[in-house]
């Protein structure tokens, strides 16, 4: 490259946030282990603060020291990640919270918290805000139902109530793949007689498989199907070190992309290959993206590196839905970039973004519309057509989604006109801060 097109490249270093799932993962591990569990980089947003206080809630000892990034000061946060020490009360010291566990917005806390309820022999109670109380909960109630569990969800919705008893191992095939459904019930066999296996139609994300493994109990895995033996033992692995979140980071490869003489560079990403969909997907419609993987010093544990984005000349593709399991938080921003992709994008299977906090597939399509996109939806797929033309600006809504909300924010860097979204306060869901970072980009 020439020294004047080097000039001409705006190179942009952005620090992402710790990785969410893992988060919760790590502090609800932590608190039904034997031990004590330093947690560096926790994320330190809204869901993560849920699932802490629901464990302080139960009698869990958290002290979590709050730290402030250089990119993040000034945008008001308390934190955005933290180094959190976790007091494990072991498998049965969970004590009964003295009224019903607020969990907010956190699906992921709704439903793979029960898991570890069904273990117990007290009565609790799970309530959240108005869009987790929407949210289908009756793919966990029924496998925990099937262990033992007494678990009521009137409506098939939150509340919840779950009365934990004597569980019994089962073999569960799960119609959807879901990596919640998935961690509920393997959590649940911790507590449970004998071998709980789940199976699922294509493989989901696998941070639990990997975290109980971590926690010193075996927990093997064969094509979609994953098992443990009960009862088991969590112990503390002394301290875990979380990467950054690539459903996060996703935001900022796809800004690479679209926009002009640009180079982002991500550091410190977890590469877990159940979640890397995006990069492949992303790569197929002709980006340039490379990675840079570190070999991790811990067995088990979750592989990191480094991703590096260059502006790219995106095509159309279709997108499958085996493809859409390993992307599924990132279809939102997917749908953008098809949107200034070459030609016709398609995505198949993708019935589950219609139960995330909003239903995606309304949420982003609705929006994209608005400023100029042709998108057809058609039973569990669509398509974006005649990409790389015609957006525009427009007033849209994040529907309460962070993922939607951060989409269209992306969408404003890059197309002549402004686009006004509503409602950004549901984005410190997963990502504090990231208004501050898109200002680095403008
Ligand atoms: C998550 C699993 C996914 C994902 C969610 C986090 C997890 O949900 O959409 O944001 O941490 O297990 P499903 O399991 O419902 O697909």
């Amino acid at each position: 490259m020439s020294r004047k097109a080097i000039q001409l490249l705006k190179v942009h270093k952005i620090e992402i946030p710790p990785d969410k799932s893992i988060s919760h993962r790590a502090v609800i591990l932590a608190s039904i282990a034997k031990g004590t569990t330093r947690i560096k980089n926790l994320l330190m947003a809204d869901d993560i603060r849920g699932t802490i206080e629901a464990f302080k809630g139960m009698g869990v000892s958290i002290g979590v020291k709050c730290k402030v990034s250089p990119y993040h000061r000034g945008t008001g946060q308390a934190g955005v990640k933290g180094d959190a020490m976790v007091h494990g009360v072991g498998m049965r010291g969970l004590r009964e919270p003295r009224k019903a566990l607020y969990l907010g917005n956190s699906g992921t806390t709704m439903r793979i918290l029960p898991g570890i309820l069904a273990g117990q022999d007290f009565e609790v109670a799970l309530t959240g805000d108005a869009s987790l109380s929407k949210r289908p909960m009756e793919r966990i109630a029924k496998p925990l139902a099937q262990m033992g569990a007494k678990i009521v969800a009137s409506r098939g919705t939150p509340p919840l109530k779950i009365k934990g008893g004597k569980l019994k191992a089962i073999k569960y095939r799960s119609k959807i793949a879901s990596a919640q459904v998935k961690s509920c019930i393997l959590l649940a066999g911790l507590y449970a007689k004998g071998v709980t296996s789940v199976s699922e139609p294509t493989r989901s994300r696998d941070h639990s498989e990997r975290m109980i493994r971590l926690f010193g109990v075996r927990c093997k895995v064969k094509g979609v199907r994953c098992e443990l033996k009960g009862p088991a033992r969590l112990k503390s692995p002394g301290t875990i070190v979380i990467p950054g979140d690539i459903s996060s980071a996703a935001f900022f490869i796809v800004a690479g992309c679209i926009l002009p003489k640009t180079k982002i560079i991500l550091k410190n990403i977890g590469l877990n290959p159940t979640r890397t969909g995006v990069i492949d997907i992303l790569k197929r419609m002709g980006a340039d993206i490379s990675v840079k993987c570190q070999v991790s010093s811990v067995k088990e544990f979750e592989p990191a590196g480094d991703i590096i984005v260059r502006s790219s000349k995106l095509k159309g593709i279709t997108i499958s839905p085996k493809e859409v399991v390993a992307a599924i938080d990132e279809i939102p921003i997917i749908m953008l970039a098809a949107c200034f992709a070459k030609g016709t994008t398609t995505i198949r299977g993708i019935g589950e973004l219609r139960v995330k906090e909003t239903d995606r597939v309304r949420s982003m399509v609705t929006n994209l519309r608005k400023i100029g996109a042709q998108i057809e939806v058609k039973g569990e797929g669509l398509r974006v057509k005649k990409g790389g033309r015609g957006l525009r600006g427009a007033q849209v809504s994040s529907y309460g989604d962070h993922r939607t909300a951060m989409s269209m924010l992306i969408a404003n860097l890059a197309i002549k006109g402004k686009i006004k979204v509503t409602g950004l306060s549901c984005i410190n869901k997963s990502f504090p801060g990231f208004l501050k970072l898109l200002n680095k980009l403008n």
